[in-house]
């Protein structure tokens, strides 16, 4: 397991609804990226791990490296990872399912960096991960109904007003899940800040696409490994909240 410093957080989590609807409806403009709208960042100077390592970053890997990318990722059942932190979930889980194929997506390079050099040490191949934000990649790469489970786990609070926009649970991410699953696919998503919990069911439950919370569904993943946020919160003794929402067939 990684280890890693985590804050509690205030638990005071708010929705600021005028400033919110503000930015989402500048969403599609890029407003809320992290690391702004990559479309006007300048070249990168972080080094991902070189081609052919099985990381990527969709505005600047060579385009042999992004069909090798589109090749793994319509090739077998795909689960996605958003906001892996340093992966102690999905490689785990990837060792776990050979045959199906596993996207992390962590905004923080270093992470992206140790984690596809895990992987290659053990010999994970059925792995790839980008330091992109994933909701500026997701809708660019991959065709509506092809992924089959969304991991979205103890995604980050972000708990002042003006980082909002930044929060991964918002009505337009919704609909690109929402469009990206297959039918009967699974958002697989956790909270330890019940105010966000909240925000999470709400915003899934309100999408017309997806089924209520269904626990019953925890079952397949009751061999998951915790994440290095849920390890925190155990050992703290921290409760949280796991949601499995199915879009509908
Ligand atoms: C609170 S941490 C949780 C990490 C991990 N899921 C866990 O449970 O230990 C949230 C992570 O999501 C990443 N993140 C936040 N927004 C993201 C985005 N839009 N795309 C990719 N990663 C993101 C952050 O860098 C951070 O590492």
């Amino acid at each position: 397991m990684t280890e890693k410093n985590y804050k509690v957080g205030p638990d005071e989590f708010t929705v600021d609804e005028a400033r919110l609807q503000q930015a989402l409806a500048r969403y599609h403009e890029g407003k809320g990226l992290i690391g702004g709208d990559p479309r006007k960042r300048p070249r990168w100077l972080h080094p991902l791990p070189a081609e052919p390592a099985p990381a990527f970053r969709l505005l600047q890997s060579s385009p042999e490296h992004l069909a090798r990318l589109h090749r793994f990722l319509s090739s077998a059942p795909l689960e996605i990872e958003i906001g892996s932190g340093p992966g102690d979930f999905i490689l785990d889980w990837a060792q776990k399912y050979p045959r199906r194929h596993f996207l992390a997506f962590e905004v923080k390079w270093k992470l992206v960096r140790d984690m596809v050099q895990r992987a290659q040490k053990q010999g994970i191949s059925n792995f790839w991960a980008s330091d992109d934000d994933a909701r500026f990649d997701l809708p660019r790469l991959l065709q509506p109904n092809s992924v089959d489970v969304f991991h979205i786990l103890f995604p980050d609070p972000w708990w002042k007003p003006k980082h909002q926009p930044r929060r991964l649970f918002s009505p337009p991410f919704v609909d690109v899940l929402a469009l990206l699953l297959k039918p009967g696919g699974i958002l697989r998503a956790a909270s330890d800040v019940p105010g966000y919990a909240d925000v999470i069911q709400q915003v899934v439950e309100g999408h017309a696409d997806f089924l209520s919370h269904n626990p019953e569904l925890a079952a397949r993943f009751a061999n998951a490994a915790p994440t290095s946020r849920q390890a925190f919160c155990d050992k703290i003794g921290r409760p949280y909240q796991f949601f499995y929402f199915q879009k509908r067939s």
